[in-house]
């Protein structure tokens, strides 16, 4: 039973980890959250109030102080006074409320998310959910915490429901969708910071006294700060030691939140940027947070990202293309950019499918007058002078090669040199008087107006229905600036950023229902919105605009400490790399690629006949391999972030077969071989590496020598076999 409930406590329990809270005086209280406790003497998590200077509710009582003890889901004003999981003004205009417990209520099966992404339970799987209804007992609100217990998963999912029951008008400034409170601040914070080109490289630094946060205020989650942080100890490794992560399924404006206070005590929240946020809820009105995954490991950050890919692979990714390994993408946009015509991209999509891909991409520039990134964003019309036979004559031509057909889109944007901005100024977000400012020559749509939302529906409809398409590039490449909706009205107009998120959603929704068969790949100036929130619509994600071997090694890297490889887009382009002017083999780039959803974006047309034979029989080789490398249980072993080398590795779910990728980043002279200790394996199985036989013990314990490559982007892939 994953919750048990006894002694005003509530312990769930997964297979692993246990969560403990408890009423007291009617408040709900964070106990514990980590390791599995068994049989707890649940009566014994007493409050901590030792009478040290402080403040208190009542003076019989007081114990009862929310400074010194966390509530589960904290309010400010009455006694805490960090930053709370919610804050809200009501009728009378201040922000005191007290939440009490009233009721909860055990499901079997997850519980329900109102329009936003979620995890889900299918049939069979042992989940439950929790709901604990908090009251203000002045009437103004109840709050609904969720929790979906995912036992076999050694995950905890939060939300929260927020439900005005005044009469007057409540509004909320902030709703965090979880909040838990830790003993001690003796932890590391980990998480995953970038920039365009340079996105989720892990950061790891202590905790110190005070709020330390990870934010988007841009309106995506973000090249800059993804929506994942970890509390890790000091002696946490890449193996062994303590790991709690948190990771929010949203797309838009995040926080998380760690503050340490002055009893060392670390209180971490996680949810929607409060910064330029108000909702405002009429009577009865519900407001539902976006859902956080959290789980609990003691087996260092490997242990952890196995959970998040394990669930994120399972029970959150959705569709036909879930569990199907996914084409070899051939994507024309580092070779022709914007100009192109139909008898090159035929002439292309002839020698990708003579070298044995599978998909053909055609990316920006296909419509209106897209000559280059300054015009045409929202004219969605076929360019007829490079696509005379539009994409329903390209597409049927490229299918009847024998390839599928794809196509880029970017249907949140509007450039201001184009037919619908005529049109429609007042589509754009902007703020009166003001002249807006630019992202890549474009502003956005402004997603909070229905209006929009049903014609981009529409007119998504019609492309998506005109050629035999079977993939789709969802790319969004400028954040929001200049945030004001000429719709909403003027008390709402810090619903936007929360309000585009919920309208993009219905969008996707809706057509990744009409079109099953598509695989959708969103995408965001590279990895801008790389965020378990968009895995939900879409599989995968174009991991960065980033493709040369090395930086990728880092993004590829650092993306898999939440994300599973198969939700990464990875591509091999032309050499010298446009981004850093750096030449490394195609073998080399291959190696990288292999990691993520396959593809490149190379000119055909140039390469050698040599090079051509050699494009061939990777391709031919990745296919022998692909099933593990999709299926596969994938393990860091060296990091490039530390490291002027690099390793990973898969390993077949019957550990039968592992392929290990060694990469030198940075060569020097006169170093010895390294012994490289593999994961994963059995350790009673006799495995061939190299044209050795070693025991799967041996190659873990003892490792493998290895030889790095002398150069640099220099690369190796070695296959692991079972003997027979
Ligand atoms: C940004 C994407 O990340 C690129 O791959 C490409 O699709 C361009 N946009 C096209 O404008």
């Amino acid at each position: 039973m994953a919750i048990d409930i006894r002694e005003g406590c509530f312990h769930l329990s997964t297979q692993n980890t246990s969560y403990i809270i408890g009423i007291y005086e009617g408040f709900l209280f964070h106990h514990y959250y980590g390791k599995k406790l068994i049989e707890p003497n649940l009566k014994s998590f007493k409050h901590r109030y030792q009478e040290c200077y402080g403040h208190y509710m009542k003076t019989e009582l007081r114990e009862l102080s929310f400074e010194s003890d966390s509530l589960e889901y904290p309010n400010y004003g009455r006694t805490d006074f960090k930053h709370p999981a919610i804050h809200m003004v009501g009728k009378e205009g201040h922000s005191i409320i007290d939440l009490t417990y009233r009721e909860h209520k055990v499901m079997a099966g997850k519980y329900e998310l109102v329009d936003l992404p979620h995890a889900y339970a299918e049939d069979g799987d042992d989940v439950e959910s929790l709901i604990i209804t908090l009251v203000d007992d002045t009437g103004s609100i109840e709050v609904d915490l969720f929790y979906g217990i995912y036992t076999d998963y050694d995950v905890i999912t939060r939300a929260t429901a927020i439900r005005n029951t005044s009469e007057g008008l409540v509004r909320v400034e902030s709703a965090q969708s979880m909040s838990i409170q830790m003993p001690t601040s003796n932890y590391d914070l980990l998480s995953l910071c970038g920039a365009w080109a340079r996105e989720r490289h892990v950061y790891r630094q202590n905790l110190h006294k005070g709020s330390q946060c990870i934010e988007s205020l841009r309106g995506a989650s973000s090249h800059q700060f993804n929506p994942f942080m970890a509390l890790v100890r000091p002696e946490t490794t890449e193996n062994l030691g303590e790991a709690y992560g948190f990771s929010l399924v949203y797309s838009g404006n995040f926080i998380g939140r760690v503050q340490v206070d002055q009893h060392d005590t670390s209180r971490i929240t996680m949810g929607i940027n409060p910064f330029e946020f108000c909702w405002h809820l009429q009577k009865d009105e519900v407001f539902y947070t976006p859902e956080c995954v959290m789980t609990y490991v003691d087996k260092g950050l490997s242990g952890m990202s196995h959970n998040y890919h394990r669930f994120y692979r399972e029970r959150l990714c959705r569709g036909t293309y879930r569990d199907k390994v996914r084409p070899i993408i051939y994507n024309n946009w580092e070779v022709t950019f914007f100009d192109f015509d139909h008898d090159q991209l035929i002439g292309l999509a002839k020698e990708a499918k003579a070298c044995g891909m599978e998909l053909f991409v055609l990316d920006d520039g296909w419509f209106g007058h897209r000559n280059n990134a300054a015009q045409s964003l929202g004219d969605w019309w076929v360019n007829k002078e490079k696509l005379p036979y539009g994409l329903k004559g390209l597409g049927e031509e490229i299918n009847k090669m024998g390839l599928k057909f794809g196509l880029w889109l970017e249907p949140e944007m509007i450039s201001p040199v184009s037919h619908l901005y005529n049109e429609k100024p007042e589509w754009c977000i902007s703020v009166p008087r003001y002249v807006s400012s630019l992202g890549r020559e474009q502003l956005v749509l402004d997603y909070s107006n229905p209006e929009v939302i049903d014609y981009i529906i529409t007119i998504m409809t019609e492309i998506l229905g005109s050629a035999p398409i079977d993939y789709v590039k969802w790319d969004m490449n400028r954040y929001i600036t200049d945030a004001g909706s000429f719709y909403l009205e003027k008390e709402r107009q810090k619903e936007l950023f929360h309000r585009y998120i919920l309208g993009l959603y219905k969008v996707l929704e809706i057509l990744v229902a009409r079109f099953p068969h598509i695989l959708f790949e969103s995408c965001a100036g590279g990895g801008g919105r790389f965020d378990p929130g968009m895995l939900y619509y879409m599989p995968q994600t174009w991991t960065s605009d980033n493709t040369d071997a090395i930086e990728r090694i880092k993004i590829q890297y650092g993306t898999s400490l939440v994300y599973p490889p198969r939700t990464m887009g990875a591509h091999v382009s032309p050499v010298p790399n446009h981004h850093v002017n750096r030449s490394y083999s195609l073998r080399d780039r291959e190696h990288v690629a292999m990691m993520g959803n396959f593809g490149y974006e190379l000119n055909l047309m140039e390469l050698t006949g040599d090079e051509k034979t050699e494009l061939k029989e990777h391709i031919e080789k990745y296919k022998c391999h692909r099933q593990l490398l999709f299926n596969g249980d994938y393990y860091r072993l060296i990091s490039p972030f530390e490291n002027r080398i690099a390793a990973w590795m898969f390993v077949d779910e019957n550990k039968e077969k592992a392929l290990l990728f060694i990469f030198t980043l940075h060569a020097v002279n006169n170093t010895l071989p390294q012994y490289l200790h593999l994961k994963g394996l059995d350790s009673y199985s006799l495995y061939e590496a190299d044209g050795e036989i070693y025991s799967g013990s041996q190659l873990m314990n003892s490792g493998l020598q290895v030889k790095f490559p002398k150069k640099d982007g220099g690369s190796r892939l070695v296959i692991i076999e079972k003997s027979r």
